[in-house]
């Protein structure tokens, strides 16, 4: 986004300084404190000096560097009105805009592309998950993890402060510049309208893919992990729960039964006492195959490194197979398919969360 460029003179000094230093720049604050626009300026300062910085992009929901749902890294060789023309360097994976239920997936992906950057002068952009314990320890990962020389802290009235108490005291320098006051903020509907276009944009060229998930590893579901119930236990457990729901595929995972169908049942259900006594099963998870449309999916190499994101438009039991739409040019490259948590439509359309649902 252009921004009329103005002094930012609450920033110059903690600008200055960090231009003429190395290591890592971690940055922090609630959302609309200037976190990305700080970003810019310091990247824009390293390319006027004449050195090639790298952008860390770990703000999963406002991305600047890849769709929504991505961690992106990106080098930046001259100075910056807006990220609009940077190309990702790598991507990473987490499946969802908001940080909560996917730390794991946050920080794996963050260190993995600081680490491919490393050499260069790194900033590490973040959104505005502050409050709570979730943001307390992905903060405190995030540092222990990148060791950064600097974190930035960006704060108006001290409500980065139980975080920043967690981080002072170690080696690195934490800065707290302030909000300079030409520091807007954006609405929720115009953050939601902006996720919208830059996942319709990501899949206008997408075309649909057919992945074995036999032959593929899913990650993030207990899809294609256990094995298949063979076709006489199948009949008795489509039997047994005809009058509830309709099932469409089972397996046994982890000592138990995992099941898709139309409708999620209770689990003291009397059908699903039936079954877990029969089967010798554990426990019984249901799965609501419906629910699975237009799921944020992300097609791996087998190093982690994010070929394209997908959305899974369908699944055919009988052949073990799932129809995915993605913009990927290579389908043969992908080694891993990870399962994200949230739904969109290939038009931007953003359908929620699953939560709290098994995938
Ligand atoms: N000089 C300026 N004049 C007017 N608006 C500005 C100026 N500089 C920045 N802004 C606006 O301030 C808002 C917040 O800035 P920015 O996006 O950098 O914050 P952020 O902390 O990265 O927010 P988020 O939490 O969404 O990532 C943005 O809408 C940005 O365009
Ligand atoms: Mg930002």
């Amino acid at each position: 986004m252009a921004v009329p460029s103005t002094s930012y003179a609450l920033w110059q000094e903690t600008l200055e300084y960090l231009s003429r230093s190395d290591g890592t720049v971690l940055l922090l604050g609630a959302s609309d404190t200037g976190k990305t626009t700080f970003a810019r300026l310091l990247l824009n300062r390293w390319a006027v000096m004449g050195r090639t910085s790298a952008f860390l992009d770990a703000d999963i929901g406002q991305s600047e560097v890849g769709p929504p749902g991505t961690i992106g890294m990106a080098y930046v060789t001259k100075p910056l009105e807006t990220f609009a023309a940077l190309v990702p360097e790598g991507l990473a994976f987490v499946g969802t805009t908001m940080p909560m239920g996917n730390l794991l997936e946050i920080v794996t992906g963050v260190k993995r592309l600081a680490e491919r950057a490393q050499g260069h002068p790194q900033v590490v952009d973040t959104g505005g998950f502050i409050q709570g314990a979730g943001a307390q320890r992905l903060a405190v990962a995030l540092a222990v993890l990148l060791q950064p020389a600097h974190i930035v802290g960006l704060q108006r009235a001290g409500e980065l402060e139980p975080i920043l108490r967690l981080l002072r005291g170690a080696h690195w320098e934490v800065h707290t510049p302030g909000v300079p006051e030409e520091i807007g903020r954006k609405t929720p509907f115009f953050r939601a309208q902006r996720r919208s276009l830059r996942f319709a944009a990501y899949f206008y060229e997408a075309t649909l893919q057919t992945y074995s998930f036999r032959k593929v590893p899913l990650l993030g579901t207990w899809l294609g992990c256990g094995t298949p119930l063979p076709a006489h236990l199948l009949r008795f457990v489509r039997s047994t729960l005809e009058t509830e729901t309709r099932v469409f595929y089972a397996e046994t995972f982890a000592g138990r039964l995992c099941l898709m169908t139309d409708k999620v049942l209770p689990p003291h259900s009397p059908g699903i006492s039936v079954i877990q006594r029969q089967l010798r099963v554990s426990g019984v998870v249901m799965t609501r195959a419906p629910r699975l449309k237009h799921l944020l999916i992300g097609l791996e190499e087998a190093e982690g490194q994010l070929l394209g994101m997908g959305l899974l438009e369908a699944i055919d039991f009988r052949r073990g197979e799932l129809g995915i739409l993605s913009p990927v040019k290579v389908p043969s490259a992908v080694e891993r398919i990870r399962f994200g948590r949230f739904r969109v439509t290939p038009e931007g359309k953003e359908l929620g969360l699953l939560r709290g649902e098994k995938i």
